[in-house]
């Protein structure tokens, strides 16, 4: 520890010495204003936090550098990368609106903003019936939970008359009833699994009680317990609830769910993102029933629990403690209803394909590792993964328990306690623990505060290891890729000015320790602009996402896996896509590709362009040939939509080609590579 600070702390002050001329010494007559008063911008819009691990860890960068600029912790605010890990369009702005930790407290204050409802600041009920039908207004849902008591919501006698109508389908569990839509059946808010409240909040999920009348699936249920608050909130879930393990079914038309199966189909079950503390599988961004009409798949998608109810630890022992991974084993959960129940609805439980984004896509890699999930999916598609922020220690996911039981009154010990505290009492400590750096030596950490651990049992290493070293399901056809500029977002999300030289030497050496010189030479002569934004940007899209993900690419490969490739290079041209995140306009932003790929627009309310639109086609054809066969170019199975499509071919990722991978643009192609020369550099750097 001593000698891991000294070389930090020697870092920070070679750098300062060094850097001032390579990182742009021109600025250097700047810089005695700037340390005194270059944090304003973010003062503007962080408060800044008194006291807390946040303080104490980075008081010793304080003393260390000698110099007023880190006299405010408000810088540290602003590199809440944490809360930019966002699952792109639609999540990026709730988790813009945990940036501003300012606007986020204040919302926390107001007893309105999470009411006791559980509703979010917006409409609580009949928001979500934007299926065309007519449906019931389903203000009776709102009641879900029930003090911690399972109650399904069964249609009995309903008093709209809508019970009698829309296909039956019956589960292990019981018979469930959804609802036939333009272009698929749709049933919304199938619990696969008990709700994991009162003494069961904590705990592995476990298996619903049956039931013998039919299920109401014909709406969505809340989602998962999650902060939702500032100028975005109207993309927030409608409703949240600690009562969330809910999935959503989609079945293409040619499915009669009436009759006797045919020929059963492949099923397409999507991970959705959100740094594990935020999203929701009920957005109408991913609503699957495009995928499922347009390439003749059913598409699943899952709630499972996030942040502090599905993460944290306080312990070893799950009679006594929390123990953390609830969310994931929450997935596996989901898997397994699928894997009993997808026949019912036409659904071949064996040619199951996982995919998922950012922390979906995490999940999803999390599950390729898993000798669990491994029986329950034969294909997986892995996109935007920040293969290079790490999961955390059990030693840190326990200081992280600690300094969130602290701030409940309760003992770590009582469980009982804990399981006591209302839902939002959990909420609002799992926000105040989440803004405290853990581990200022696993600076990355923070990047994803909340979120599955290492615990030796179900995860024992990181997935950047695990796909290096070949301990994965690397035998499974894979779909790997990223956006094009996936950096963007953190970096512009937390700077909301100019990016000087002094901040540009803290950052990267706060994430890089000795590497930092090296990097810096490595990307300082390809920048010339005095805004370090661009740079930082970059250097975030090459070292969490694109070169690890191409290192393991490539280590798939040499196991005898079938990888195919993407990078994805097109900027919506739409820009509500953003939300007001105005950085992202004309950039291939984090998560730029969810709208093309769920072919979701007209539910979005985004406007496509005819070129979009084949685009967004294009990519529903080619995950749905990969789910039917395992191979994205495959044309057994095609639909005669897919077929009018004029895929590219889409060659498998190979040294033999000179690694081709697809470039998802307006004209998608396949093209040799993307930035190999600089990647070469970061795998040479083994510093993933
Ligand atoms: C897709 O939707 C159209 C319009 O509802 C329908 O005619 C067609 O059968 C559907 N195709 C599939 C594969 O479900
Ligand atoms: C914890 O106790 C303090 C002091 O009694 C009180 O102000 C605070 O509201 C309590 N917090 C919770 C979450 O109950
Ligand atoms: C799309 O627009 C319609 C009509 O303006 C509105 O009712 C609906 O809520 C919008 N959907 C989304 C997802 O914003
Ligand atoms: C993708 O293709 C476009 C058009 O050919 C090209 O301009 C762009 O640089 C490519 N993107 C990447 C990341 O290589």
């Amino acid at each position: 520890m001593v000698s891991l600070v000294a070389g930090v702390t020697l870092v920070v002050l070679v750098s300062m010495v060094t850097l001032d001329l390579v990182c742009g010494g021109q600025e250097g007559g700047e810089d005695s204003r700037l340390a005194h008063t270059h944090l304003t911008h973010t003062q503007r819009h962080y408060t800044p936090q008194t006291g807390g691990a946040r303080s104490t860890t980075f008081s010793y960068i304080q003393r260390t550098a000698r110099s007023g600029i880190f006299q405010n912790n408000g810088i540290f605010e602003g590199i809440r990368l944490a809360d930019a890990e966002s699952a792109g369009p639609f999540h990026g702005h709730e988790d813009k609106a945990k940036f501003k930790n300012e606007k986020m407290e204040i919302a926390m204050r107001q007893p309105n903003a999470i009411d006791d409802n559980e509703c979010n600041e917006i409409n609580c009920i009949g928001n979500f019936n934007k299926n065309g039908n007519a449906g019931p207004k389903h203000n009776s849902i709102g009641n879900i939970e029930f003090n911690g008591v399972v109650k399904n919501t069964v249609l009995t006698d309903d008093p709209i008359g809508h019970s009698d109508k829309g296909p039956v389908v019956l589960t292990h569990s019981g018979p469930v009833r959804g609802l036939t839509l333009d272009k698929a059946h749709v049933f919304y808010g199938i619990p696969y699994a008990a709700p994991p409240v009162g003494p069961k909040r904590w705990t592995a999920p476990k298996p619903v009680s049956p039931w013998t009348q039919p299920y109401d699936a014909t709406f969505p249920r809340p989602a998962c317990m999650q902060v939702c608050a500032g100028e975005f909130s109207e993309m927030c879930p409608p409703k949240i609830s600690e009562d969330c393990l809910y999935l959503n079914v989609f079945v293409p038309l040619s499915v009669d769910l009436s009759k006797p199966k045919t020929k059963a189909l492949p099923v397409m079950v999507w991970i959705h993102g959100g740094d594990f503390i935020a999203g929701s599988a009920s957005k109408p961004l991913y609503d699957g029933r495009f995928i499922s009409n347009y390439s003749n798949t059913l598409v699943v998608n899952m709630e499972y629990r996030l942040g502090a109810f599905g993460f944290l630890v306080t312990g070893k022992d799950p009679q006594s403690s929390a123990v953390g991974n609830y969310g994931i084993l929450d997935q596996q959960a989901a898997l397994q209803w699928v894997h009993q129940n997808i026949a019912a609805f036409g659904g071949d439980p064996a040619k199951v394909t996982l995919f998922g984004e950012s922390a979906g896509a995490q999940s999803v890699s999390l599950h390729l590792m898993m000798q669990i999930s491994e029986p329950l999916f034969r294909h997986a598609a892995v996109q935007s993964q920040p293969f290079s922020i790490p999961l955390k220690t059990r030693f840190d996911a326990m200081k992280l328990g600690r300094d969130f039981v602290k701030l409940t009154n309760c003992s770590a010990s009582d469980l009982a306690c804990l399981r006591s505290l209302s839902s939002h009492t959990i909420l609002k400590a799992q926000v105040k623990a989440g803004s405290k750096i853990i581990n200022p030596f696993r600076f990355l950490e923070m990047f994803e505060t909340w979120g599955p651990y290492i615990d030796g049992q179900l995860l024992k290493e990181q997935p950047i290891t695990a796909f290096q070293k070949g301990r994965w399901q690397s035998y499974k056809p894979v779909i790997l890729g990223t956006t094009s500029e996936e950096g963007v977002i953190f970096v512009y999300g937390v700077f909301t000015e100019s990016v000087s030289v002094l901040e540009c030497i803290v950052y990267t050496t706060a994430i890089f320790k000795q590497h930092t010189l090296s990097i810096l030479y490595k990307y300082v002569p390809l920048y010339h602009n005095q805004d370090r934004r661009i740079m930082l940007s970059q250097i975030v899209t090459d070292f969490v996402f694109l070169c690890p993900t191409r290192r393991s690419a490539r280590s798939a490969i040499s196991l005898g896996g079938s990888v195919w490739m993407y990078v994805f290079d097109h900027s919506p041209s739409d820009h509500n896509i953003w939300s007001g995140l105005t950085f992202c306009y004309d950039r291939a932003c984090h998560g730029a590709e969810l709208p093309f790929l769920f072919d979701s627009a007209p539910e979005t309310n985004l406007t496509l362009t005819a070129q979009e639109t084949h685009l967004a086609n294009q990519m529903v054809c080619y995950w749905g040939a990969f789910a039917h066969s395992g191979d994205p170019n495959s044309r057994t199975e095609q639909t005669p939509f897919c077929s009018q499509q004029r895929l590219p071919v889409w060659p498998r990722y190979t040294s033999a080609e000179s690694w081709p991978i697809l470039n998802f643009t307006l004209q998608s192609h396949p093209q040799h590579g993307n930035r190999e020369d600089i990647c070469d550099f970061w795998d040479e750097l083994d510093i993933y």
